[in-house]
């Protein structure tokens, strides 16, 4: 692959497990050196497309093509070349539990490069820094919080300094001023090095922020393929519920059972707690 920002085409892509479809007939360009998010509602196949992008499922059919490259037909050092081009911060994070952050983030320079410690310890150091845990290489993952964790996994993620980087649901967990920071990080990286990004997310305040370009699956196909801008003005029902974050309006109501019967209580509270003190 000549060129350092990569497009990524799905060409008549359908995917999904075993044989049964989540998504069907993607034709897609996510253009290179952008960031693109993956719109959608849960279970809607968001991590289901990154997953095939990353050849860890096989398409029930159709194409997935980075920078030009079948990522199926390649084998051997073609595929380990592409791969190591390309950073994944997978949902949950994905640190390994018995490695402590430090050793984590060390990873992947450990299995594709020849740096000496020391040089893989600086790097380390650096892309701590950048996502805010300097102080933290010595941690166990356990010993983080969610956000924590979430920051540690996009550090090893562009560890390699990738061309292509893909994050599933990077500010979920974050509290808003570490998601927003986290955004201006995406879009630093996006603008500085080139990177193609693709985004996945439900955070709509994230995705105004950091898109170049939108894909929203639902129904088990693409809804709309995009700028953020075409997309606000979308006049498509479902689309406006998802952008204006509303309910879908029901005739019956849900809460239709009764409270529990406090009288099925093994243990009556109401008698025992009126005979303690309450605290001032
Ligand atoms: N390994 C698997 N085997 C079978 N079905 C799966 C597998 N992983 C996901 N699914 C199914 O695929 C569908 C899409 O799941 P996916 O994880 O892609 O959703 P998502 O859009 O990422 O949702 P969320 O926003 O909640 O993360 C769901 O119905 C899920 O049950
Ligand atoms: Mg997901």
């Amino acid at each position: 692959m000549p060129e350092n920002s990569p497009d990524i085409v799905l060409r008549d892509l359908t995917i999904g497990y075993g044989g049964l479809a989540v998504v069907s007939g993607l034709n897609v360009r996510l253009p290179g050196g952008k960031i693109s998010v993956v719109l959608g509602g849960s279970g809607c196949g968001k991590s289901t497309l990154l997953k095939h992008i990353l050849r860890l499922h096989r398409p029930i059919s159709g194409d997935i093509l980075l920078g030009g490259h079948d990522m199926f037909s390649l084998q051997g050092k073609a595929l380990h070349c592409l791969k190591q081009r390309i950073g994944v911060l997978f949902q949950d994070g994905a640190l390994l539990g018995s490695l402590t952050l430090g050793e984590n983030v060390a990873l992947p320079l450990r299995e594709h490069t020849r740096l000496r410690d020391r040089a893989v310890r600086e790097i380390v150091r650096a892309k701590l820094g950048l996502v805010g845990l300097a102080e933290f290489a010595s941690y166990y993952p356990n010993e983080l919080s969610g956000g924590m964790r979430k920051r540690a996994g996009l550090a090893r993620a562009m560890v390699m300094d990738p061309d292509i980087l893909f994050c599933d649901e990077p500010t979920s967990g974050l509290d808003p001023i570490n998601a927003a920071e986290l955004d201006q990080l995406l879009l630093e990286l996006s603008r500085r090095f080139s990177m193609t990004m693709v985004v996945v997310s439900h955070d709509l305040a994230s995705m105004r922020v950091i898109a170049d370009y939108v894909v929203v699956l639902g129904d088990g196909r693409s809804l709309f393929q995009g700028s953020v801008e075409e997309l606000e003005k979308t006049e498509d029902a479902y689309l406006r519920r998802f952008l204006d974050r509303m309910a879908q309006e029901r005739d019956e109501p849900r809460l239709t059972m009764p409270r529990l019967d406090p009288s099925m209580m093994k243990i009556d509270c109401s008698q025992h707690l009126a005979g303690t003190k309450a605290v001032d």
